[in-house]
């Protein structure tokens, strides 16, 4: 698989929605699509199989946190649905990814690819001393949560862009991240708050850059998808 692409965050309520959005993209390479747990929850699984047979690559953003048992049953259901990525929160422990690795690992050794989300963005340092009693600061517990995903055998992790170089530098080159909170220069940066463009996320070593609004929100769709692949992958 092309370990460097551009993912549309697909936040749509419905498969009308989705499927007519996704209508919108008639090149030749489709592109690689996020599916996350409003759309899964409100249409099932068949959502994805139906993405799938038009084409896209997948990443399934649930974002699996339970017990190493059950997250690697569920992971085995996933695996079956064909997706390209899926995720785990690293909080769910070592034992706990490694069971998702076993889950998501198909007879013939084939897999799709497992990253982790260490803290969500949206865990500020303070919530998580006092509320998680977590003592360290937010960017060493980042980089601790991803040498333990890299210890579980995982491919990378979820992380901001500026998080990506710290990401990199702990756990290897070939450590993937995926990075969301992307906008273009000349756009708003609606609720995100550490944001960087398709061209910086690239410089800094991204792998995968997830982008939602300034893509599904744009005038011309295509247009925008195609500019964030223009400067990512600077082609
Ligand atoms: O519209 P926007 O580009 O902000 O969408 C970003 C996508 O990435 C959304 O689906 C959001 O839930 C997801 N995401 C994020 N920040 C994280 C993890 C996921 O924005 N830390």
């Amino acid at each position: 698989m092309l370990n460097k692409d551009v993912i549309i965050a697909c936040d749509f309520s419905s498969r009308a929605q989705t499927l007519d959005f996704l209508d919108l993209f008639r090149l030749e390479r489709k592109p690689f699509v996020k599916i996350g747990m409003e759309l899964f929850y409100s249409e099932g699984p068949q959502i994805v199989r139906d993405i799938k047979s038009r084409g896209h690559k997948i990443f399934l953003d649930l974002k699996l946190h339970d017990i190493p048992n059950t997250v690697r049953k569920a992971m085995k259901v996933l695996s079956s649905l064909d997706v390209d990525m899926c995720n785990v929160h690293a909080a769910g422990t070592i034992e706990m990814m490694k069971a998702a690795l076993e889950g998501l690992t198909r007879e013939d050794g084939s897999r799709p690819l497992l990253i982790a989300v260490t803290q969500l963005t949206s865990t500020s340092e303070q919530r998580m001393r006092e509320e998680l009693l977590i003592g360290s600061d937010i960017n060493s517990t980042i980089i601790h949560y991803a040498t333990n995903t890299l210890k579980a055998g995982l491919d990378g992790v979820v992380c901001s862009p500026l998080e990506a170089a710290g990401v990199k530098g702990a756990c290897g080159q070939g450590f993937l991240t995926v990075t969301p909170g992307i906008r273009f220069a000349d756009s708003g940066s609606d609720d995100q708050v550490r944001i960087t463009t398709p061209a910086k996320a690239r410089e800094i070593g991204s792998d995968f850059i997830v982008v939602g609004r300034p893509v599904t929100a744009a005038a011309d769709p295509v247009a925008s998808y195609l500019r964030c692949v223009k400067e990512f992958l600077n082609d």
